[in-house]
């Protein structure tokens, strides 16, 4: 039986959950790959900590370059994140035609279009099963089980910490803050949660999903960005009277020229949807093909397990390409899309929430002011609480450019009546494609 040599960069808590779960199910997996995956070189940053694995022996080198001399391994995992040093690590493998794992979604979001070249020219596979939504197997989905379909439509909760704030928000009350507190308290936030509230974690998941689907590399800077922070306790409770839930969703559709949207931020979504139930860490992909219909791949999107299993498929996937040296390519472009939709021309339903004085007229003026700018209106709230002397006014909108709605919030901001700035957030309904 071939041995595969593995030379892996980071051990934090999925290349921990790698080691472990390659030691103890490693006959399992020689007796479906017919071939024994050994890691034998690790680099770490700080090679003296103590770990809670045994590492068989290995001594961790503090720098990657030590893992690269000869005679070089057989496959090379990166799981260090970052993308600084993670670049270099990575250009470094590829430049030498070397197999390469990678989970880390911010390098491919932020390099992708580079490193996939350098594969292709290189010859050198890469594989990164673990940087999109951990466990579930997403990336092998969009990129081989549904080839022969034209993706019309992913609807996805792929930030775990972003859905266990909200959950926790709607099931018990909680504010933001509080919510974040408890998430990072049982460990599910990083200490450094900024990725996950801004909504970049899920953005960069985003962009690798999106590339696959429509086979041009997304430019990150062209994807509309926004995170959970400015959902409050009163907005989860008013879409719970309409009948909604709020959910941070990454949202990546065709449009019926070549334009595609990639978007990331909270959305308003009928609770009898699918995606309302998915609650806590758990992540979720609602996928609408045009052969295949509507799927939904559903289960852990972080943690060391989860994300140990997506890089054990990938290792066997190398192996599998060792074995019969012609590898696929990791990525394939095409040109039938090629346009990111700038956020302004998308449109969309809105959620608009305004604290306004409770005198008559004022709900005329505002109706007024949007059909002016000929923004329908789809029902209205306004409940009987005062908020520091102000009514509170909900309403959910028709379809209507962004650039319209932008327009209509700014107009609405300046009248005497409306006493804090406008709340507009996203309804999205995901079977509707
Ligand atoms: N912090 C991420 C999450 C996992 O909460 O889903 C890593 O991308």
């Amino acid at each position: 039986m071939k041995t595969i040599q593995i030379a892996l960069a980071g051990l934090g808590n999925v290349g921990s959950g790698v080691f472990k779960h390659l030691t103890r199910n490693r006959a399992l997996f020689e007796s479906r790959t017919g071939c024994s995956p050994l890691i034998t070189r690790i680099a770490v940053r700080t090679p003296a900590k103590e770990r809670s694995i045994s590492l068989n022996g290995i001594e961790p080198v503090a720098d990657w370059r030590s893992l690269m001399t000869d005679p070089l391994p057989d496959l090379f995992i990166e799981l260090m994140g970052g993308t600084s040093e993670a670049l270099k690590f990575t250009r470094a493998v590829l430049e030498r035609g070397c197999p390469l794992i990678t989970g880390n979604k911010a390098l491919l979001a932020e390099h992708g279009a580079e490193l996939f070249e350098l594969s292709a020219t290189r010859g050198a596979p890469l594989y990164f099963e673990a940087a999109a939504a951990g466990g579930i197997p997403i990336i092998k989905t969009v990129r081989e089980a549904l080839v022969g379909n034209h993706i019309l439509s992913m609807h996805a909760i792929i930030n775990g910490t972003s859905n266990y704030i909200l959950t926790r928000m709607a099931s018990e009350g909680l504010d933001f803050a509080e919510a974040l507190a408890d998430a990072q308290h049982y460990g599910y936030a990083e200490s450094d949660p900024t990725l996950d509230i801004n909504g970049w974690d899920a953005a960069h998941k985003a962009i690798i999903l999106a590339s696959l689907a429509y086979g041009f590399w997304i430019d990150h800077k062209q994807v509309y960005v926004e995170g959970i922070d400015r959902v409050t306790q009163s907005d989860i409770c008013y879409a719970d009277l309409l009948g909604y839930t709020i959910k941070l969703l990454a949202i990546i559709k065709a449009t019926p020229g070549t334009d595609i949207e990639v978007r990331v931020h909270p959305a308003l979504i009928t609770k009898s949807h699918v995606l309302s139930s998915v609650k806590g860490v758990f992540n979720a992909v609602a996928i609408h093909g045009d052969v295949v219909g509507d799927t939904l791949f559903y289960g852990r999107g972080a943690g060391a397990d989860a994300t140990a299993s997506a890089v054990l498929g990938d290792i066997a996937d190398a192996a599998a390409t060792l074995r019969c040296a012609k590898p696929a390519p990791a990525f394939r472009p095409h040109d039938l899309y090629g346009r990111c939709r700038p956020i302004d021309e998308i449109v969309s339903q809105f959620y608009l929430r305004l604290a306004v004085e409770d005198q008559p007229g004022v709900l005329a003026k505002i109706a007024e002011i949007l059909g002016r700018l000929d923004i329908g209106i789809l029902s209205v709230i306004q409940p009987e609480i005062r908020d520091e002397g102000a009514a509170t006014l909900v309403l959910l909108l028709h379809d209507a450019p962004r650039k319209k709605m932008q327009e209509a919030a700014s107009v609405l901001a300046d009248l005497p009546c409306v006493k804090a700035p406008p709340h507009v957030l996203w309804v999205e309904h995901p079977s509707d494609t």
